[in-house]
């Protein structure tokens, strides 16, 4: 008569290897526990080729070539088993970590179970024995192959065997894959896992009145979750979790991905892998891997690239760190990834410490410049063509059609169209571009490395100037008849544009100054530093003579600046920019100085294209134009 454990399993493919060194009763519990799982037992002595048989009778001890073809022989069985929709228990001895590597090849749910004992114990046993092949005397040999698990089910043969089949059945009952963390992307993460099949434990903290049973009653809301459980007691979720546990951490990046590591270390064991699937500088994650692996835990850092439909359907993940964690948790994320055209997982090894994380930063770069190449030809579109929405939703459906096609495009056309009432939805987001960190980054590492990326690093600025709404509007306001000029371009005009890009370019610096004295509480004297910087160093100038004047009483240099004379100076700046570009000469400061202020003085919102696709996909959210309380809405984009 089977369990009802075993009845609630029927769905579960297992392979289970009762293993240990002769004698110590592989096959006594391996055909136990067929009977108490109804799973069918296989004993792994059936499978050696002959001239093992008669080695092992004639006391000469197998080599690593020896046990090759028999281990492949029952990895292939197991297959088998697998691919006919059935579980199986074997016994054998499976002594060393590659044996078992080779014994766990392309399967999914793979179990080994030690059956540890002294030798002595087990001397006594075999010395017992009757009509086996295998001499008590071979017994050193095993003995010193033998290398303990690390990962899987260890039990003392000391116990009685309805103790050991107890211990064994409650071990199974584990759960085999952990998730921390039931936000957006952890919430669809799990939902993907479970889909394929695997069973998870979840957790989510417990915030009184804000966050309570969240993990509970997640799984009570999806049918795929049915063979899952939730918890919100860390112990708990950490006791359901098999060995070696794999952990994956879907929090936010930083101090709290720190707190929960926190945590975690002192209830895990040796060998249990955490798994950081959030945005983490790659830098922390190198320094997460060392600390872990003191208490010899593995740390794998992981990026995860898809948003919320990504990481329900198949994420692209870029998981890196110690290459034998990675074994470990590889079976699982390779099965949740999304497929390439050629049926291949979206997964792979990316390397040794933080890569992963590094290549992820890089990765959601390249992401801020594609959405801002889109915004721009929205931009232009939209303001300089006059074409209706509609037409410019067409255009880019037309593109996304053809060699252009990306995920970018389809999301814009779509949320282009996007109505409310007999509005454009569009129309009503702020134009106000956030960002959650790792575009800041990646400049950041750029300029560490000395690499100039420098498409990512404007992506980047042209969000941070969108952010400063109030200030854009005040430059609005101020040069209102800025874009009532048409200009041709003559030599004093280069003095014009000069004079305008310096003014930039020190309204710029001194901003940030102002910045980070507020960051880090400087009581910095702006006067007396523009002063000081009159005459002696090498930025001295009439200009700074004036700001030293000027920052007495105000803090801009560009609102100080008289209507006729922006209009001029802007006016020579935009031709200069525009002749230097289809003469092909390079003039990435005056260029940059003229989009800042065109970015300014001018009405022309894009950033809320960039809001759009972030919420888009990854629920990111954005504020109104019709509500001035800053509120955060999120809408369904289907
Ligand atoms: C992805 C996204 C994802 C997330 C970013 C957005 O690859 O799935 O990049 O990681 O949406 O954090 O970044 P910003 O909030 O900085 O735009």
């Amino acid at each position: 008569m089977f369990s009802n454990f075993a009845a609630q399993q029927k769905s579960r493919l297992m392979i289970l290897y009762v293993m240990g060194v002769s004698g110590s009763g592989k096959s006594t519990i391996g055909n136990l526990l067929s009977e108490k799982l109804n799973i069918a037992f296989y004993d792994g002595d059936n499978f050696h080729p002959e001239a093992n048989v008669y080695k092992m009778s004639q006391s000469i001890p197998l080599t690593d070539e020896d046990r090759k073809g028999w281990l492949e022989a029952l990895n292939f069985k197991a297959k088998e088993l697998q691919n006919d929709g059935e579980s199986g228990i074997f016994a054998c001895s499976a002594l060393k970590d590659s044996y078992r590597k080779v014994l766990s090849l392309g399967l999914k749910e793979v179990h080994f179970i030690h059956l540890d004992g002294s030798k002595e114990l087990i001397k006594q046993r075999l010395q017992a024995r009757k009509g086996h092949f295998m001499p008590p005397n071979l017994l050193d040999s095993q003995f010193e192959t033998l290398e303990p698990i690390n990962t899987g089910i260890r039990t003392s043969i000391e116990d009685s065997p309805a103790v050991i089949i107890e211990k064994i059945v409650k071990e199974l009952e584990k759960k085999e894959f952990g998730l921390i963390g039931l936000g957006v992307m952890g919430k669809s993460l799990a939902r993907n896992l479970a889909s394929r099949g695997f069973k998870l434990a979840l957790y989510n903290r417990f915030v009184k009145d804000l966050e309570e049973q969240v993990a509970e009653n997640f799984v009570k809301e999806h049918d795929e979750l049915n063979n899952s459980a939730g918890f919100e007691n860390l112990q708990q979720f950490v006791d359901n979790l098999s060995s070696p546990r794999k952990i994956f951490l879907m929090v936010n990046a930083g101090k709290v991905t720190d707190m929960v590591i926190d945590e975690l270390m002192p209830i895990l064991d040796k060998g249990d892998v955490i798994i950081d699937g959030g945005n983490s500088h790659f830098k922390d994650t190198e320094q997460r891997i060392i600390k872990l692996s003191k208490k010899g835990l593995h740390f794998i850092g992981t990026g995860v690239s898809g948003g919320e439909e990504g990481a329900l359907k198949g994420p692209s993940i870029m998981p890196s760190g110690p290459k034998e964690a990675y074994d470990i948790i590889a079976p699982y994320l390779t099965a949740i990834a999304a497929k390439d055209k050629k049926g291949d997982s979206c997964c792979t090894y990316i390397g040794e410490g933080g890569s992963g994380h590094f290549v992820k930063m890089v990765h959601n770069g390249i992401e801020y410049a594609e959405m801002q190449l889109i915004a721009e030809i929205y931009g232009i579109m939209r303001y300089v063509f006059q074409m209706k929405v509609e037409n410019i939703a067409s255009t880019f459906e037309n593109w996304n059609e053809g060699s252009q096609s990306s995920y970018l495009l389809e999301i814009t056309h779509k949320l282009l169209r996007k109505k409310e009432g007999n509005k454009y939805l569009i129309d009503l987001i702020l134009d106000k571009a956030g960002n959650k960190g790792t575009g800041s980054l990646t400049t950041i590492t750029m300029a560490e490395l000395g690499e100039p990326a420098t498409m990512i690093s404007s992506a980047l600025f042209a969000r941070y100037v969108s952010a400063f709404k109030d200030r854009r509007d005040v430059y609005a306001n101020q040069f209102l008849d800025v874009d009532k000029i048409s200009h041709e371009l003559n030599h004093n005009d280069l003095k014009l544009a000069y004079s305008l890009a310096r003014r930039v370019n020190h309204q710029q610096g001194f901003t940030l100054i102002r910045t980070a004295a507020k960051e880090y509480n400087w009581n910095i004297d702006f006067v007396e530093l523009a002063r000081i910087w009159t005459n002696g160093c090498i930025i001295r100038s009439t200009l700074m003579e004036e700001i030293s004047q000027v920052y007495a009483t105000k803090t801009d240099m560009i609102l100080e600046m008289r209507q006729q004379d922006i209009i001029e100076q802007l006016a020579a700046l935009r031709s200069m920019c525009s002749l230097a570009i289809t003469a092909g000469v390079s003039i990435p400061c005056h260029l940059s100085a003229v989009d800042y202020l065109n970015a300014h003085l001018n009405n022309f919102p894009t950033a809320n294209i960039i809001q759009a696709q972030r919420d888009f996909f990854g629920a990111h959210t954005f504020q109104r134009v019709d509500d001035a309380s800053g509120k955060f809405y999120h809408v369904d984009w289907s």
